[in-house]
């Protein structure tokens, strides 16, 4: 066929190393972060891609018609899945109401502070049954494997107490089990103080000594929302020690609404990604690149929250690769990578190219794809490399550019998710 193939970032380039095309300008080839083969194919064999390069040679290994399944992309586009590295997509109940509050102007940290926010979607995840949880995130895994998602890291976070985040992390497990997309579970105790907590501090104790050894068998990543009147810098320092202790590797949520020292604090505890950072500096951009904390940038909460972008320049000049996800929550009810893609390059001005790439590569390596010691996905996640995993996207559309150029609908035709054929 004439399919237009990308594989991914060039190989020899790195989550670590400083030659992605970044600059405080856009680069002067934006196209060249990813690696483009015009008239491709890909074999995928026992879950892995096993060829990937011009289709002649491609066909004359791995003949179509040896196949157990075999697609024609002539005129497509084949892309990795996207790898979606940031989501809180299981909990009960919405919050429309609250989005209607805050389009009259009220903040979000308002509604939380009166007991509104996550607080309220914890009444209700604490209210519902497993059977409630499990179907909603099937139904919403639905959604983003229609949006090209293969992989998706899932926070708990909307139970705060031992019984109900347990309850949230054997939900995803399950969901792991029932849904073909792949399932990176993260343990967010501390996502909010709940109101039965007598202070910060109480609860954070409560975190470490009752929540931490009944979840970290469920769990690959602790993750911590650091931010003013949340979890102070002290408060996440602490907390994510004793997640590592317990075998979890740190994530944060850091430099959201205020800067408070979250960058630094993930560089210091060599942290798989900081999240947010919408008030980030350069300091902080280069701190991150300096340690090599994937910085993840999730548009669809600026959106939503109609505040100003991220920077992604900062980061991309500093020298990291850079990771965009969904942050799918009932404050972003946005569970698509692709609409993340269009706002990434609308809002954050990527190029259609590194939007990519931050929803594919990028996103492994937010999930420790890169780090021999962290095995929450497969190394390659979010490339087309030989060897990596064969989880990958025809798009009915001539171009990668059409992912963030057409939205509001999905150009996603088929994924397959090692190897095997998951979606259309
Ligand atoms: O990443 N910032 C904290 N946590 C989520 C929001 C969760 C919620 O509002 O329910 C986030 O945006
Ligand atoms: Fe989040």
């Amino acid at each position: 066929g004439a399919a237009e193939l990308i594989t991914g970032p060039a190989s020899g380039t790195t989550g670590e190393g400083g030659d992605h095309p970044g600059g405080d300008d856009a680069p002067a080839d934006p196209d060249a972060v990813l690696e483009r083969i015009e008239d491709g194919a890909v074999a995928v064999a026992d879950g892995e891609v096993v060829a990937v390069g011009p289709t002649e040679e491609v066909v004359r290994e791995y003949p179509p018609e040896n196949a157990a399944d075999a697609i024609d992309a002539s005129g497509k586009t084949v892309l990795p899945g996207f790898v979606d590295s940031h989501t809180h997509a299981v909990f009960a109940g919405d919050r429309s109401d609250e989005f209607a509050a805050k389009l009259r102007g009220k903040p979000y940290q308002e509604i939380l502070a009166e007991g509104g926010g996550i607080l309220r979607t914890v009444r209700a995840t604490r209210n519902a049954s497993k059977e409630t949880l499990l179907e909603n995130l099937l139904e919403r895994l639905d959604t983003m494997l229609a949006s090209g998602a293969t992989t998706v890291e899932v926070k708990s976070g909307y139970g705060l107490d031992a019984e109900t985040e347990r309850k949230l992390l054997e939900v995803v497990d399950r969901a792991d089990d029932e849904h073909p997309v792949r399932l990176v579970p993260t343990f967010m105790g501390a996502h909010a103080v709940p109101g039965e907590a007598e202070t910060t501090a109480d609860y954070v104790d409560r975190v470490i000594e009752e929540q931490l050894p009944v979840v970290a068998e469920l769990a690959v990543f602790c993750d911590v929302f650091c931010e003013e009147d949340v979890f102070s810098v002290a408060d996440s320092r602490r907390l994510l020690k004793a997640g590592r202790e317990h075998g979890l590797e740190p994530k944060i949520h850091a430099e959201e609404f205020a800067r408070l020292g979250g960058s630094q604090l993930a560089a210091d505890l060599n942290a798989v990604s900081a999240d947010h950072l919408l008030q980030a500096t350069d300091e902080d951009a280069a701190a991150l690149a300096d340690a090599g904390v994937a910085p993840t940038l999730l548009p669809g909460t600026a959106f939503a929250l109609g505040t100003a972008y991220a920077e992604p320049r900062r980061f991309l000049a500093a020298g990291s690769e850079i990771a965009i996800a969904t942050d799918f929550n009932p404050n972003c009810y946005a569970p698509g990578m692709e609409f993340a893609a269009t706002l990434a390059c609308v809002g954050m001005g990527l190029s259609p190219a590194e939007a990519i790439r931050a929803s594919t590569y990028g996103g492994g390596v937010a999930l420790g794809a890169d780090r021999p010691r962290i095995d929450a996905v497969p190394s390659d996640s979010g490339t087309l490399r030989e060897g990596g995993p064969g989880d990958l996207l025809v798009l009915d559309a001539p171009s990668h550019a059409h992912v963030p150029y057409r939205f509001g609908d999905s150009v996603v035709e088929h994924a397959f998710i090692a190897g095997d054929r998951a979606y259309a």
